[in-house]
């Protein structure tokens, strides 16, 4: 189990660009304390101090929120060992040290036995493995009655812009509409508890502007740097891309039971 583990942080990875754009951002992806909060009231019957996994936790914006509401203990993964040392820290200035435990790890091979959590969540993440793949494979972690919630970007009306899905087709050919979506979760066994979709304001206050800001600041410092320079074009195409087509998809919660 993590949590039996003595852990002594060291660089994994070299650092890449874009992990390098969103340290000191309050997150890595859109979300807001509020939809975390609505999220977790939508669940019933955890128990009283319920056993979490926060997976791609980041700076762990919603793992502070959970350790909050749940009283329980939130295992945080995340692959990038400065985001881990940033939640660390946010963590002891919170009271919750001991009930927020970050961990490297990939989200592909958890070093968990099956069935260890009440409670599998995930913000802004599972993109990375693939709706179905990661949901596949992370139940396997939760107990029977334990719920997993996840965000993940997915179209909201059916027919989209040219725009929109030549970008979207690019960057993330899985991103499926919510009835698909709800579609995979019932064909993995899964009980869909209910969806949502996040305020406009969710992608904005805590995670565009700041990131657009980050953005300008980089191009000065790294003018010189052609790979650093294509990635921040990149970033501003995508906030442009949200700015013109937020009718068109958006960051939608999905919470689903294993029963
Ligand atoms: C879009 S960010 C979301 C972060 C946070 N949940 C939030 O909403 O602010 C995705 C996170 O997944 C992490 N990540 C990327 N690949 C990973 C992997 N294979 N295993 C675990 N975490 C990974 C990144 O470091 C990043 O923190």
């Amino acid at each position: 189990m993590f949590r039996r583990r003595n852990h002594r942080y060291e660089y994994l990875m070299d650092p890449e660009c874009i992990f390098i754009l969103r340290s000191g951002l309050p997150r890595q992806g859109p979300g807001s304390d509020e939809c975390t909060e609505k999220a977790y009231r939508m669940l019933s019957g955890l128990p009283g101090h319920p056993d979490i996994l926060d997976i791609g936790c980041g700076t762990g914006a919603q793992t502070l929120v959970l350790a909050e509401l749940s009283g329980g203990i939130v295992d945080a993964v995340d692959i990038y060992l400065p985001y881990l040392k940033e939640l660390e820290r946010k963590a002891k200035e919170a009271g919750f040290s001991g009930r927020i435990l970050p961990h490297p790890a990939s989200m592909s091979s958890l070093p968990v036995p099956p069935g260890s959590y009440d409670l599998i969540w995930s913000e802004g993440a599972i993109y990375l493995m693939g709706f179905r793949e990661g949901l596949e494979y992370w139940s396997r972690f939760v107990r029977d009655g334990g719920y997993i919630v996840v965000t993940g970007v997915s179209w909201l009306t059916g027919a989209q812009s040219y725009e929109a899905r030549s970008y979207w087709d690019r960057e993330y050919p899985g991103m499926r509409t919510v009835p698909e979506n709800v579609g995979i979760i019932r064909s993995l066994g899964l009980y869909p508890v209910g969806t949502f979709v996040l305020p406009e304001s969710a992608w904005w206050e805590t995670y565009y502007t700041p990131l657009g800001a980050r953005v300008e600041q980089m191009r000065a410092e790294y003018r010189d740097d052609p790979d650093m320079c294509a990635m921040l074009d990149g970033v501003d195409t995508e906030i442009a891309m949200y700015r013109n087509h937020s009718g068109e998809y958006g960051s939608v919660f999905y919470l689903m039971q294993k029963r």
